[in-house]
């Protein structure tokens, strides 16, 4: 496995693999990997030929008050559990070498709605910075295929959507939440947590959970089912951002008694900003 800084260096290899009509799969990350990581890897072996991860600690989606700064960064380890997990290529650039235009002057790409609600409602600017990169990461691989974890179920529908809008020939797939042994989704933000923080955090999937469990049952009682699991959290000691039932779909609020749900959730607990979704097939 190779760890390459430039994009020179990293088309030089990609070159290569196609010219040997090798499938190409790109899995983006800002790094410190874990085993969510490594599950988008790995199913990128086995649609693929040739594995290229990025690590990129991307400033462009971070609000001026977030965590851009501490936001913890591990290449060495990161590169080590690469090698482990048989990628073949890790490509970390710095900020200059993706942003030639800057981050404040380059050209964005932006897609509009799907990116202004929850989690983009909560975090202005968020998406942006998110398709922004992966645009660029795309051209600069021109990958055939791309990963992403269901863990960022939002973010999953706005690549797919700038993908469709942009006629990108990038086949995006989602790949499914891997979860501590409690249920909390992994994530480099759990580390945030203080012990007694850390106990109370799977409370975030359990109440999404139960919001699920109730969805299947046949409770169409949306707005009560929502303010109920955000009282819970706040009880237990998050500060709730948001409990949404909406379609699997687009994300839009459920019409039809069978459309396929998700159960969004974001809340913050301590210094820490968590989000976690399920699916909830219709009753
Ligand atoms: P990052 O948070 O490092 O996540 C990289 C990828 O790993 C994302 O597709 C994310 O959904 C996935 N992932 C994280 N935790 C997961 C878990 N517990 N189970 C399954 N997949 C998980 O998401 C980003 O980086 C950035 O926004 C990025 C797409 C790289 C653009 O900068």
């Amino acid at each position: 496995m190779q760890l390459v800084h430039t994009v020179s260096e990293m088309r030089a290899r990609v070159a290569i693999w196609r010219h040997d009509y090798e499938r190409i799969a790109l899995v983006p990350t800002m790094g410190n990997l874990h085993a969510g990581h490594l599950a988008l890897v790995e199913a990128a072996q086995k649609l693929a030929e040739r594995v290229l991860v990025s690590v990129f600690v991307n400033p462009t989606q971070f609000g001026p008050n977030e965590d851009f700064d501490r936001y913890p960064r591990t290449l060495q380890a990161d590169v080590t559990a690469l090698e482990a997990a048989g990628a073949d290529l890790v490509f970390a650039p710095d900020v200059d070498e993706m942003y030639p235009g800057g981050t404040e002057s380059g050209t964005v790409v932006e897609v509009p709605g799907l990116s202004d609600i929850l989690c983009g409602a909560a975090r202005p600017g968020h998406f942006r910075g998110v398709t922004t990169v992966v645009a660029r990461l795309f051209n600069m691989a021109q990958p055939d295929r791309a990963f992403f974890g269901e863990k960022d179920y939002q973010q999953l529908l706005v690549i797919r959507r700038m993908v469709r809008d942009l006629s990108i020939p990038v086949d995006v797939r989602g790949v499914d939440i891997v979860r501590e042994a409690d249920g909390l989704a992994m994530s480099s933000r759990n580390q945030y947590l203080s012990e007694p923080e850390r106990e109370i955090a799977p409370q975030l999937y359990r109440r999404l959970a139960e919001v699920a469990a109730a969805l299947r049952g046949g409770n169409r009682d949306y707005a009560g089912l929502e303010q109920a699991a955000m009282q819970h959290l706040a009880e237990a000691g998050f500060a709730p951002e948001y409990v949404a039932i909406r379609r699997a779909e687009d994300l839009a609020e459920p019409r039809h008694p069978r459309d396929a749900l998700r159960v969004l959730g974001a809340a913050r607990l301590g210094s820490a900003r968590l989000i976690d979704n399920l699916a909830a097939e219709p009753a």
